[in-house]
Protein backbone atom coordinates (compact mmCIF):
# COMPACT_ATOMS: atom_id res chain seq x y z
CA UNK A 1 0.00 0.00 0.00
CA UNK A 2 1.36 3.40 -0.67
CA UNK A 3 0.83 6.48 1.39
CA UNK A 4 -1.78 7.81 -0.69
CA UNK A 5 -3.87 4.56 -0.24
CA UNK A 6 -3.02 5.14 3.91
CA UNK A 7 -3.97 8.39 4.08
CA UNK A 8 -7.24 7.82 2.33
CA UNK A 9 -7.54 4.97 4.76
CA UNK A 10 -7.70 7.31 7.63
CA UNK A 11 -7.93 10.98 7.81
CA UNK A 12 -5.07 12.77 8.71
CA UNK A 13 -5.76 13.96 12.55
CA UNK A 14 -6.06 17.77 12.95
CA UNK A 15 -6.50 18.69 16.49
CA UNK A 16 -3.92 20.52 17.82
CA UNK A 17 -2.43 20.87 21.30
CA UNK A 18 -1.29 24.38 22.44
CA UNK A 19 2.77 24.27 23.21
CA UNK A 20 2.76 24.38 26.46
CA UNK A 21 -0.52 22.44 26.91
CA UNK A 22 1.05 19.59 25.39
CA UNK A 23 4.22 19.94 27.93
CA UNK A 24 1.66 19.91 30.56
CA UNK A 25 -0.49 16.69 29.16
CA UNK A 26 2.56 14.84 28.51
CA UNK A 27 3.41 15.19 32.16
CA UNK A 28 0.16 14.43 32.85
CA UNK A 29 0.00 11.17 31.56
CA UNK A 30 4.05 10.83 33.34
CA UNK A 31 3.37 11.37 36.71
CA UNK A 32 1.11 8.83 37.94
CA UNK A 33 0.53 6.34 40.32
CA UNK A 34 4.19 4.90 39.68
CA UNK A 35 5.80 8.22 40.73
CA UNK A 36 4.16 8.17 43.77
CA UNK A 37 3.57 5.16 45.01
CA UNK A 38 6.49 3.16 43.82
CA UNK A 39 9.51 5.41 42.60
CA UNK A 40 9.97 6.63 46.08
CA UNK A 41 10.10 2.98 47.71
CA UNK A 42 12.38 1.52 45.39
CA UNK A 43 14.88 4.25 45.80
CA UNK A 44 14.50 3.71 49.35
CA UNK A 45 14.93 0.18 48.70
CA UNK A 46 17.46 -0.32 46.38
CA UNK A 47 20.33 2.61 47.49
CA UNK A 48 18.65 6.09 48.23
CA UNK A 49 20.28 8.48 46.21
CA UNK A 50 22.49 6.27 44.54
CA UNK A 51 19.72 5.03 42.91
CA UNK A 52 18.25 8.19 41.90
CA UNK A 53 21.26 8.47 39.98
CA UNK A 54 21.00 5.28 38.63
CA UNK A 55 17.55 5.74 37.87
CA UNK A 56 18.40 9.55 35.83
CA UNK A 57 21.15 7.66 33.73
CA UNK A 58 18.34 5.03 32.92
CA UNK A 59 15.80 7.75 31.85
CA UNK A 60 18.28 9.35 29.75
CA UNK A 61 19.70 6.15 27.90
CA UNK A 62 16.60 3.96 26.91
CA UNK A 63 13.86 6.73 28.30
CA UNK A 64 13.66 10.00 26.51
CA UNK A 65 15.47 8.08 23.37
CA UNK A 66 12.04 6.14 23.51
CA UNK A 67 10.17 8.73 24.42
CA UNK A 68 11.32 11.16 21.64
CA UNK A 69 10.71 8.10 18.97
CA UNK A 70 7.15 7.88 20.08
CA UNK A 71 6.22 11.47 20.06
CA UNK A 72 8.13 11.97 16.28
CA UNK A 73 5.98 8.93 14.93
CA UNK A 74 2.80 9.86 15.97
CA UNK A 75 3.86 13.93 14.78
CA UNK A 76 5.50 12.56 11.49
CA UNK A 77 3.02 9.79 10.92
CA UNK A 78 -0.27 12.25 12.08
CA UNK A 79 -2.52 9.05 12.92
CA UNK A 80 -3.43 6.69 16.00
CA UNK A 81 -0.50 4.13 17.30
CA UNK A 82 -1.37 2.03 14.31
CA UNK A 83 -1.83 4.09 11.03
CA UNK A 84 0.93 6.12 12.18
CA UNK A 85 3.30 3.19 11.35
CA UNK A 86 2.05 2.52 7.94
CA UNK A 87 1.50 6.07 7.05
CA UNK A 88 5.41 6.46 7.38
CA UNK A 89 5.94 3.43 5.89
CA UNK A 90 3.24 2.77 3.63
CA UNK A 91 3.72 -0.83 5.18
CA UNK A 92 0.68 -2.75 6.64
CA UNK A 93 2.38 -5.30 8.73
CA UNK A 94 3.22 -2.11 11.32
CA UNK A 95 -0.13 -1.51 11.52
CA UNK A 96 -0.67 -4.55 13.38
CA UNK A 97 2.18 -3.73 15.57
CA UNK A 98 0.75 -0.55 16.27
CA UNK A 99 -2.54 -2.47 17.30
CA UNK A 100 -0.83 -4.39 19.79
CA UNK A 101 -0.03 -1.14 22.16
CA UNK A 102 -3.91 -0.19 21.25
CA UNK A 103 -5.04 -3.44 22.56
CA UNK A 104 -2.46 -2.75 25.78
CA UNK A 105 -3.92 0.15 26.49
CA UNK A 106 -7.48 -0.81 26.46
CA UNK A 107 -6.17 -3.65 28.96
CA UNK A 108 -4.41 -1.32 31.02
CA UNK A 109 -7.08 1.48 31.29
CA UNK A 110 -9.81 -1.36 32.09
CA UNK A 111 -7.86 -2.16 35.94
CA UNK A 112 -5.83 1.15 36.28
CA UNK A 113 -9.61 2.92 36.29
CA UNK A 114 -10.16 0.45 39.46
CA UNK A 115 -7.46 1.76 41.18
CA UNK A 116 -7.99 4.98 40.13
CA UNK A 117 -11.73 5.09 41.95
CA UNK A 118 -10.08 3.19 45.24
CA UNK A 119 -7.98 6.76 45.76
CA UNK A 120 -11.37 8.39 44.93
CA UNK A 121 -12.98 6.35 47.32
CA UNK A 122 -10.42 7.32 50.00
CA UNK A 123 -10.56 10.88 49.07
CA UNK A 124 -14.02 11.30 49.87
CA UNK A 125 -13.36 9.12 53.35
CA UNK A 126 -10.58 10.80 54.75
CA UNK A 127 -11.83 14.31 54.45
CA UNK A 128 -15.29 13.11 55.61
CA UNK A 129 -13.39 11.46 58.61
CA UNK A 130 -14.95 8.35 58.14
CA UNK A 131 -12.04 6.64 57.31
CA UNK A 132 -10.32 7.05 60.93
CA UNK A 133 -13.38 5.83 62.61
CA UNK A 134 -14.04 2.72 64.41
CA UNK A 135 -11.16 0.93 64.49
CA UNK A 136 -7.46 1.04 63.27
CA UNK A 137 -6.54 -1.92 61.20
CA UNK A 138 -5.93 -0.19 57.77
CA UNK A 139 -5.36 -3.61 56.02
CA UNK A 140 -8.41 -5.20 57.41
CA UNK A 141 -10.35 -1.82 56.22
CA UNK A 142 -8.65 -1.85 52.99
CA UNK A 143 -9.59 -5.59 52.05
CA UNK A 144 -13.24 -5.22 53.04
CA UNK A 145 -13.82 -2.35 50.54
CA UNK A 146 -11.89 -3.49 47.85
CA UNK A 147 -13.78 -7.03 48.40
CA UNK A 148 -17.38 -5.48 48.37
CA UNK A 149 -19.09 -3.61 45.10
CA UNK A 150 -18.61 0.00 46.15
CA UNK A 151 -15.51 -0.48 43.75
CA UNK A 152 -17.52 -0.60 40.70
CA UNK A 153 -19.55 2.52 41.26
CA UNK A 154 -16.28 4.46 41.71
CA UNK A 155 -14.67 2.58 38.85
CA UNK A 156 -17.40 3.73 36.80
CA UNK A 157 -16.98 7.49 38.33
CA UNK A 158 -13.68 7.36 36.86
CA UNK A 159 -14.45 5.79 33.41
CA UNK A 160 -17.33 8.78 33.47
CA UNK A 161 -14.95 11.50 34.19
CA UNK A 162 -11.95 10.13 31.78
CA UNK A 163 -14.38 9.80 28.95
CA UNK A 164 -16.34 12.99 29.59
CA UNK A 165 -12.76 14.88 29.47
CA UNK A 166 -11.96 12.75 25.72
CA UNK A 167 -15.04 13.14 24.49
CA UNK A 168 -14.21 17.51 24.63
CA UNK A 169 -11.87 17.05 22.45
CA UNK A 170 -7.98 17.75 22.59
CA UNK A 171 -7.93 21.24 23.23
CA UNK A 172 -11.31 21.22 25.01
CA UNK A 173 -10.87 18.66 27.03
CA UNK A 174 -7.33 16.75 27.57
CA UNK A 175 -5.35 20.50 27.58
CA UNK A 176 -7.72 22.24 29.43
CA UNK A 177 -7.97 19.77 32.21
CA UNK A 178 -4.08 18.94 32.58
CA UNK A 179 -3.55 23.04 32.60
CA UNK A 180 -5.90 23.00 35.42
CA UNK A 181 -5.04 19.85 37.18
CA UNK A 182 -1.24 19.63 36.66
CA UNK A 183 -0.47 22.90 38.78
CA UNK A 184 -3.36 22.07 41.39
CA UNK A 185 -1.05 18.50 41.70
CA UNK A 186 2.03 20.72 42.79
CA UNK A 187 0.72 22.76 44.67
CA UNK A 188 -0.71 19.92 46.88
CA UNK A 189 2.41 18.44 46.27
CA UNK A 190 4.45 21.40 48.19
CA UNK A 191 1.89 21.70 50.91
CA UNK A 192 2.44 17.75 52.25
CA UNK A 193 6.03 17.94 51.44
CA UNK A 194 5.96 21.07 53.71
CA UNK A 195 3.74 19.08 56.48
CA UNK A 196 5.98 15.97 56.47
CA UNK A 197 9.03 17.61 56.91
CA UNK A 198 8.43 19.40 59.39
CA UNK A 199 7.25 16.61 61.21
CA UNK A 200 8.80 15.56 64.32
CA UNK A 201 11.52 12.85 63.15
CA UNK A 202 11.27 13.60 59.74
CA UNK A 203 15.10 13.22 58.81
CA UNK A 204 14.95 9.59 59.62
CA UNK A 205 12.55 9.61 56.56
CA UNK A 206 14.76 11.46 54.27
CA UNK A 207 17.52 9.80 55.23
CA UNK A 208 15.60 6.52 54.54
CA UNK A 209 14.77 7.73 50.90
CA UNK A 210 18.21 9.44 49.77
CA UNK A 211 21.24 8.16 51.86
CA UNK A 212 23.53 7.12 49.06
CA UNK A 213 24.54 3.74 49.57
CA UNK A 214 26.30 2.47 46.76
CA UNK A 215 26.93 -0.94 48.05
CA UNK A 216 23.16 -1.93 46.80
CA UNK A 217 23.71 -1.23 42.88
CA UNK A 218 24.02 -3.77 41.09
CA UNK A 219 22.47 -5.72 38.14
CA UNK A 220 19.45 -6.33 39.84
CA UNK A 221 18.87 -2.65 40.61
CA UNK A 222 19.69 -1.62 37.35
CA UNK A 223 16.82 -3.76 35.65
CA UNK A 224 14.26 -2.29 38.51
CA UNK A 225 15.39 1.17 37.55
CA UNK A 226 15.52 0.70 33.68
CA UNK A 227 11.78 -0.93 34.08
CA UNK A 228 10.48 1.99 35.85
CA UNK A 229 12.29 4.57 33.86
CA UNK A 230 9.75 2.62 30.80
CA UNK A 231 6.58 2.98 32.76
CA UNK A 232 7.34 6.12 34.53
CA UNK A 233 7.52 7.78 31.43
CA UNK A 234 4.22 5.98 30.34
CA UNK A 235 6.40 4.41 27.24
CA UNK A 236 5.17 1.04 24.77
CA UNK A 237 1.73 1.20 24.79
CA UNK A 238 1.04 4.34 22.19
CA UNK A 239 0.41 7.14 24.89
CA UNK A 240 2.95 9.29 24.20
CA UNK A 241 2.84 8.25 20.24
CA UNK A 242 -1.08 9.55 20.30
CA UNK A 243 -0.23 12.96 22.09
CA UNK A 244 2.56 13.23 19.53
CA UNK A 245 -0.30 13.19 16.31
CA UNK A 246 -1.28 15.97 18.16
CA UNK A 247 1.83 18.24 18.50
CA UNK A 248 2.30 21.70 16.27
CA UNK A 249 5.18 21.29 13.59
CA UNK A 250 6.86 23.85 15.02
CA UNK A 251 6.89 22.65 18.63
CA UNK A 252 10.64 21.80 19.18
CA UNK A 253 10.13 17.12 20.56
CA UNK A 254 13.52 17.37 21.64
CA UNK A 255 12.89 19.84 24.25
CA UNK A 256 9.76 18.34 24.87
CA UNK A 257 11.80 15.34 25.57
CA UNK A 258 13.84 17.21 27.97
CA UNK A 259 10.57 19.10 29.99
CA UNK A 260 8.80 15.71 30.37
CA UNK A 261 11.74 14.18 31.69
CA UNK A 262 12.83 16.39 34.10
CA UNK A 263 8.59 17.04 35.30
CA UNK A 264 8.35 13.13 35.55
CA UNK A 265 11.90 13.25 37.87
CA UNK A 266 10.88 16.17 39.96
CA UNK A 267 7.40 14.90 40.86
CA UNK A 268 8.78 11.73 42.12
CA UNK A 269 11.53 13.21 44.01
CA UNK A 270 8.82 15.42 46.11
CA UNK A 271 6.44 12.56 46.59
CA UNK A 272 9.44 10.73 48.22
CA UNK A 273 9.84 13.72 50.36
CA UNK A 274 5.83 13.62 51.66
CA UNK A 275 5.81 9.80 52.04
CA UNK A 276 8.72 8.97 53.86
CA UNK A 277 8.96 11.69 56.84
CA UNK A 278 5.36 10.76 57.00
CA UNK A 279 5.65 7.14 57.70
CA UNK A 280 8.69 6.80 59.67
CA UNK A 281 7.84 9.61 62.14
CA UNK A 282 4.91 7.70 63.30
CA UNK A 283 7.04 4.89 63.47
CA UNK A 284 5.35 2.76 60.35
CA UNK A 285 7.10 0.66 58.02
CA UNK A 286 7.31 1.61 54.49
CA UNK A 287 6.22 -0.34 51.44
CA UNK A 288 4.88 0.08 48.10
CA UNK A 289 1.81 0.52 45.78
CA UNK A 290 -1.42 -0.89 47.64
CA UNK A 291 0.12 -1.30 51.00
CA UNK A 292 1.74 1.70 51.52
CA UNK A 293 -1.03 3.85 50.18
CA UNK A 294 -4.09 2.46 51.73
CA UNK A 295 -2.32 1.03 54.37
CA UNK A 296 0.75 2.46 55.68
CA UNK A 297 -0.04 5.70 55.07
CA UNK A 298 -3.54 6.23 56.51
CA UNK A 299 -2.33 4.75 59.55
CA UNK A 300 -0.02 7.46 60.16
CA UNK A 301 -2.77 10.71 58.75
CA UNK A 302 -4.33 9.09 61.87
CA UNK A 303 -2.08 10.36 64.37
CA UNK A 304 -1.40 13.75 62.55
CA UNK A 305 -2.98 16.63 63.66
CA UNK A 306 -5.88 17.39 61.38
CA UNK A 307 -4.57 13.96 59.64
CA UNK A 308 -8.24 13.83 58.03
CA UNK A 309 -7.56 16.90 55.89
CA UNK A 310 -4.14 15.84 54.79
CA UNK A 311 -5.20 12.31 54.52
CA UNK A 312 -7.64 13.85 51.77
CA UNK A 313 -4.94 15.98 50.26
CA UNK A 314 -2.50 13.09 49.88
CA UNK A 315 -5.80 10.91 48.43
CA UNK A 316 -6.87 13.97 45.89
CA UNK A 317 -3.04 14.05 44.87
CA UNK A 318 -3.34 9.90 44.12
CA UNK A 319 -6.98 10.40 42.49
CA UNK A 320 -5.02 13.49 39.92
CA UNK A 321 -2.24 11.11 39.10
CA UNK A 322 -4.23 8.72 37.93
CA UNK A 323 -6.88 10.97 36.73
CA UNK A 324 -4.13 12.15 34.07
CA UNK A 325 -2.76 9.26 32.90
CA UNK A 326 -6.06 7.34 32.25
CA UNK A 327 -6.90 10.59 30.20
CA UNK A 328 -3.95 9.44 28.48
CA UNK A 329 -4.09 5.70 28.32
CA UNK A 330 -7.87 6.08 27.13
CA UNK A 331 -7.38 8.46 24.06
CA UNK A 332 -5.18 5.36 22.65
CA UNK A 333 -8.00 2.84 21.58
CA UNK A 334 -10.81 6.21 21.12
CA UNK A 335 -8.42 7.66 18.95
CA UNK A 336 -8.31 4.67 17.06
CA UNK A 337 -11.86 3.91 17.10
CA UNK A 338 -12.50 7.10 15.72
CA UNK A 339 -10.27 6.68 12.82
CA UNK A 340 -10.87 3.36 11.81
CA UNK A 341 -14.89 3.12 12.17
CA UNK A 342 -15.41 6.76 11.40
CA UNK A 343 -17.14 7.58 14.66
CA UNK A 344 -17.63 10.93 16.37
CA UNK A 345 -14.93 12.04 19.15
CA UNK A 346 -18.01 11.53 21.50
CA UNK A 347 -19.49 8.52 19.89
CA UNK A 348 -16.22 7.10 20.37
CA UNK A 349 -15.55 7.86 23.85
CA UNK A 350 -18.83 6.53 25.41
CA UNK A 351 -18.44 3.00 23.31
CA UNK A 352 -14.58 2.78 24.32
CA UNK A 353 -15.31 4.11 27.85
CA UNK A 354 -18.38 1.49 28.38
CA UNK A 355 -16.21 -1.68 26.84
CA UNK A 356 -13.11 -0.84 29.24
CA UNK A 357 -15.82 -0.87 32.13
CA UNK A 358 -16.71 -3.90 31.20
CA UNK A 359 -13.71 -5.71 30.58
CA UNK A 360 -12.59 -4.04 34.34
CA UNK A 361 -15.58 -5.54 36.06
CA UNK A 362 -14.06 -8.86 36.86
CA UNK A 363 -10.82 -7.25 37.76
CA UNK A 364 -12.17 -5.27 40.17
CA UNK A 365 -14.35 -8.25 41.94
CA UNK A 366 -10.97 -10.14 42.06
CA UNK A 367 -9.62 -7.82 44.24
CA UNK A 368 -11.12 -10.38 47.24
CA UNK A 369 -14.25 -9.85 46.38
CA UNK A 370 -16.53 -12.94 44.57
CA UNK A 371 -14.34 -13.45 41.39
CA UNK A 372 -11.04 -14.01 43.79
CA UNK A 373 -11.36 -17.59 43.97
CA UNK A 374 -10.14 -17.66 40.30
CA UNK A 375 -6.72 -18.37 40.58
CA UNK A 376 -4.13 -19.27 37.91
CA UNK A 377 -0.64 -20.06 39.41
CA UNK A 378 -1.35 -17.59 42.49
CA UNK A 379 -2.48 -14.39 40.57
CA UNK A 380 -6.25 -13.36 40.56
CA UNK A 381 -7.45 -12.03 37.02
CA UNK A 382 -6.36 -8.19 38.40
CA UNK A 383 -2.99 -9.51 39.20
CA UNK A 384 -2.97 -10.97 35.59
CA UNK A 385 -3.73 -8.16 34.07
CA UNK A 386 -1.13 -6.35 35.82
CA UNK A 387 1.42 -8.87 35.03
CA UNK A 388 0.49 -9.14 30.79
CA UNK A 389 0.26 -5.39 30.65
CA UNK A 390 3.51 -4.44 32.14
CA UNK A 391 5.77 -7.01 31.90
CA UNK A 392 4.64 -8.40 28.55
CA UNK A 393 3.32 -6.23 26.49
CA UNK A 394 4.88 -2.70 27.43
CA UNK A 395 7.98 -3.84 26.60
CA UNK A 396 7.05 -5.60 23.63
CA UNK A 397 5.49 -2.39 22.70
CA UNK A 398 8.59 -0.44 23.54
CA UNK A 399 10.69 -2.85 21.19
CA UNK A 400 8.47 -1.94 18.47
CA UNK A 401 9.08 1.66 18.68
CA UNK A 402 12.81 1.55 19.17
CA UNK A 403 13.01 -1.13 16.12
CA UNK A 404 11.03 0.63 13.77
CA UNK A 405 12.50 4.11 14.38
CA UNK A 406 16.11 2.48 14.64
CA UNK A 407 15.95 0.64 11.22
CA UNK A 408 12.47 0.82 9.84
CA UNK A 409 11.51 4.81 9.28
CA UNK A 410 14.74 6.30 7.50
CA UNK A 411 13.20 9.89 8.02
CA UNK A 412 12.73 10.16 11.83
CA UNK A 413 15.88 12.59 12.46
CA UNK A 414 14.40 15.18 10.40
CA UNK A 415 10.95 15.21 12.50
CA UNK A 416 12.29 14.90 15.57
CA UNK A 417 14.78 18.21 14.32
CA UNK A 418 18.28 15.75 15.07
CA UNK A 419 21.00 16.64 12.94
CA UNK A 420 25.11 15.65 13.19
CA UNK A 421 25.79 14.18 16.79
CA UNK A 422 22.69 14.14 18.37
CA UNK A 423 21.28 11.98 15.91
CA UNK A 424 24.04 9.71 15.47
CA UNK A 425 23.66 8.90 19.64
CA UNK A 426 20.08 8.92 19.30
CA UNK A 427 19.91 6.08 16.47
CA UNK A 428 22.79 4.14 18.42
CA UNK A 429 20.57 4.17 21.16
CA UNK A 430 17.55 2.92 19.51
CA UNK A 431 19.06 0.52 17.62
CA UNK A 432 21.42 -0.76 19.75
CA UNK A 433 21.61 0.02 23.46
CA UNK A 434 17.85 0.20 24.15
CA UNK A 435 16.22 -2.80 22.24
CA UNK A 436 19.05 -5.15 24.25
CA UNK A 437 18.35 -3.48 27.75
CA UNK A 438 14.23 -3.52 26.89
CA UNK A 439 14.76 -7.78 26.40
CA UNK A 440 16.79 -8.08 29.60
CA UNK A 441 14.45 -6.43 31.64
CA UNK A 442 11.69 -8.43 30.42
CA UNK A 443 13.76 -11.64 30.88
CA UNK A 444 14.54 -10.52 34.19
CA UNK A 445 10.75 -9.51 34.83
CA UNK A 446 9.36 -12.80 33.47
CA UNK A 447 11.99 -14.39 35.90
CA UNK A 448 13.49 -15.98 33.10
CA UNK A 449 16.78 -14.46 34.07
CA UNK A 450 17.86 -14.24 38.03
CA UNK A 451 20.38 -11.80 38.71
N1 LIG B 1 3.43 6.79 33.80
C1 LIG B 1 2.41 6.43 34.71
C2 LIG B 1 2.95 6.32 36.12
O1 LIG B 1 4.06 6.64 36.40
C3 LIG B 1 1.73 5.14 34.36
C4 LIG B 1 1.34 5.01 32.95
C5 LIG B 1 1.84 3.98 32.20
C6 LIG B 1 0.48 5.92 32.37
C7 LIG B 1 1.52 3.87 30.88
C8 LIG B 1 0.15 5.82 31.06
C9 LIG B 1 0.68 4.80 30.32
O2 LIG B 1 2.26 5.88 36.98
Amino acid sequence: MNSQQAKKQAPPINERFSKSGFILAAIGSSVGLGNMWKFPYITGKYGGAAFFLLFIICLIIVGLPILLAEMTIGRGGRGNASVSLVNLTGKKYWGAFGLLSILTAFMIMSYYAVVAGWTLHYTLESFTGVLFQSGSDYKDKFLSFASGYWPLFWQAVVMLVSGWIIARGVSGGIEKFNKILIPGFLIILLILMFRSLTLPGAAEGVSFFLKPDFSKLGAESALIALGHAFFSLSLGMGCMLTYGAYVDKKQSLGGATLAIGFGDLVYAFIAGLVIFPTVFSYGLKPGEGVGLAFMALPAAFSQMPFGAFFGGLFFLLLAIAALTSAISILEVPVAYAMSKWNWSRPKAAIYVSVLCYLVGVPAALSVGGVLSPLQLGGKGIFDWMDFITSYILMPLGGLIVTLFTGYAWKRAGEEAGLTGFWYRAWMVLLRFIAPVLIVLVFLYSVGIIKV
